[in-house]
């Protein structure tokens, strides 16, 4: 039997990729620098599978660039799949797979972690440690916001949106309450449903961001939506950068609308705005929501499954299109 051919566009953890040679014919990226365009349309052309992940960009042009495609699954790395025109795939008999699950405590931990980096002021004092302007413990200084007892809205309230309300509430004493677009819940941790974005935003201390990027949600937390935050109210995103009207939280942050953010995700990443890096009451992390050696490898492996299950000819453990 012919072994399916992969071309694996990003380095992964090692256990990862040997699993991958034991089953596949594989080509991977030992320098870990992302595909060029021409780059993901060659290797939709010649290999079997790809297992690709949020660097690769698979729009609408590339899924349709002259040349038969041979490629007949995207097997992603990550559960966001908005680096792929699911409507073009789809079109082109191609399955796209996703690892939803295994990365949802690392990232609802990064979240929380950002909870606190933006209310405690951690990175602005870090910073001025590190330049060594401390010059003593102050009773009045570098004073942050506590939580407890504070108001935690989440907008997305899928698997990351509930684990890191359940972090919230049950570690930290926050009150939740949520935003989702179909009913969900109860939960086992008390929870309060809003019936819009606009409401979670109106009332929370914290709004932590969990809803998917992608066309559906671009700019979804709009100029409006944030001017509606309190002038003492924190945003924290780890889902997409594109869910939020960038340049609109910068004015706001600039401007002292809202007290701060926490962000590890950008619109353009990894080109992040000059004006945020300026700024001091946000706290910036290079989308590593999910990066711990345990989760990226859990990742890795389902992502392998869903190959295993496709060229096996069963059903995939997590399949999007
Ligand atoms: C995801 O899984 O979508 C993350 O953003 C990448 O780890």
């Amino acid at each position: 039997m012919t072994r399916p051919r992969i071309i694996v566009t990003r380095k992964l953890p090692d256990a990862v990729e040997e699993r991958l040679r034991q089953r596949f014919t594989v080509a991977f990226n030992t320098a870990d620098t992302p595909f060029s365009s021409e780059r993901l349309v060659r290797a939709l052309q010649v290999a079997d599978g790809l297992l690709c992940t949020v660097t690769d960009l698979f729009d609408e042009q590339i899924l349709q660039a002259e040349g038969k495609l041979n490629a007949k699954i995207l097997a992603n790395f990550g559960v966001g799949v908005n680096n792929i025109d699911l409507d073009a795939a789809e079109a082109q008999g191609l399955v796209v797979s996703n690892t939803p699950g295994v990365l949802t405590d690392a990232t609802a931990d990064i979240a929380m972690a950002l909870i606190l980096a933006a209310t405690r002021r951690m990175s602005e004092t870090e910073a001025m440690l590190r330049s060594g302007n401390w010059t003593s413990f102050s009773p009045t200084g570098m004073l942050g916001t506590g939580i407890q007892g504070k108001t935690l809205g989440i907008i997305g309230m899928g698997r990351i949106g509930q684990a890191t309300a359940q972090r919230a509430q049950a570690g930290f004493g926050m009150k939740v309450i949520y935003f989702n677009r179909s009913k969900t819940g109860p939960f086992d941790f008390p929870a309060e449903a809003r019936d819009s974005i606009e409401a979670v935003m109106r009332e929370a201390d914290v709004v932590s961001l969990h809803l998917p990027g992608g066309a559906a949600n671009r700019g979804t937390i709009s100029a409006e939506r944030i001017g509606l935050m309190k002038k003492t109210a924190f945003l924290v995103n780890t889902a997409r950068g594109d869910v939020v009207d960038e340049p609109a939280l910068i004015s706001a942050l600039k401007e002292g609308r809202i007290a701060g953010a926490g962000l590890d995700v950008f619109a353009a990443e990894p080109t992040v705005p000059q004006a945020l890096i300026d700024l001091p009451n946000v706290t910036l992390l290079p989308h590593i929501g999910s990066a711990t050696v345990e989760t990226r490898t859990a990742m890795g492996m389902l992502a392998v499954d869903n190959l295993e299950a496709f060229f096996d000819g069963t059903d995939l453990p997590s399949r999007v299109v």
